[in-house]
């Protein structure tokens, strides 16, 4: 369907439908210069997620993981919100949508202003010795060093693979779902669960979805009922000018 019919669509379907709830994941952040981690250009194409990003990996080998890290990391904390994030803050400021579960650790929707974010998978800005437990809160990696001064690693505050999702976060965020009348769904495959079963649980309970890719999903063929597909900056922005102000 045509891009621009496809957002008139959407906003048409949205219409008088409440709460509009949004789930974002990697693609969301691509135009801000972070790469997702699955598909072209992915991370893990370079890296084994069962090797880099699983727990028992990094408990094993600490400083393996650390290499992917500091990488994610690095990029999460020289990235600038894209047109994408700030369209979703103008929509939560607007009354229009919230609250925002994210998959992402960037930090993006709330440097671009959105006040109300669930972040599923924790936040790459916050990190903890694993050994005597100290914190501090990362703003630039030059002078960062992932073993603590008592000789224990570091850790960020983000779920690896084989860890479960913070209990209040997941809890919250469910309780979204169940509740939503639509659900805008940017930017994820919708292959990592408990995450990817947000957008199943609105439509179960007869909610609407309404979804934004450059490239089909698990969704699209399934649950989504209107498809943008396109990148999230030009398809947030399209569906916002056809969304009642
Ligand atoms: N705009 C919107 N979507 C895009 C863009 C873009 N410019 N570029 C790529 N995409 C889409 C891809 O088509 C893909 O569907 O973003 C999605 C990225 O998928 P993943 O890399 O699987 O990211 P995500 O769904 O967030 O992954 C979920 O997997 O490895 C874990 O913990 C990690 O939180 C992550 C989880």
């Amino acid at each position: 369907m045509d891009l621009i019919k496809a957002a008139a669509g959407a906003a048409e379907l949205l219409r008088g439908l409440s709460p509009i709830i949004v789930l974002t994941g990697a693609g969301i952040s691509v135009e801000s210069g972070i790469p997702p981690f699955r598909g072209p250009g992915g991370l893990w194409e370079r890296y084994d997620p069962d090797e880099y990003g699983h727990i028992d990996s990094f408990r094993k080998d600490p400083g393996r993981s650390w290499e992917m890290l500091i990488e994610i990391i690095g990029s999460s904390l020289s990235a600038e919100p894209n047109e994408a994030h700030l369209t979703l803050s103008r929509l939560e400021k607007r009354g229009t949508i919230g609250p925002i579960i994210t998959q992402n650790i960037d930090g993006l929707h709330q440097a671009a202003g959105a006040r109300d974010v669930i972040e599923l998978h924790g936040n790459a800005r916050d990190i903890i010795c694993t050994g005597c437990g100290g914190k501090e809160e990362l703003r630039d990696l030059r002078s960062f060093s992932p073993r603590c001064g008592c000789g224990g690693w570091k850790r960020p505050d983000i779920v690896f693979f084989g860890e479960g999702l913070p209990e209040m976060v997941l809890t919250r965020a469910l309780m979204n779902a169940e509740m939503a009348g639509a659900i805008i769904v940017v930017g994820t495959s919708g292959i990592v669960y408990p995450a990817a079963m947000i957008p199943e649980i609105v439509k179960r309970n007869g909610g609407k979805v309404v979804e934004i890719n450059p490239y089909s999903t698990m969704y699209t063929g399934s649950i989504t009922d209107v498809f943008l597909e396109s990148p999230a900056t030009e398809g947030l922005k399209l569906l916002e000018g056809y969304l009642p102000g």
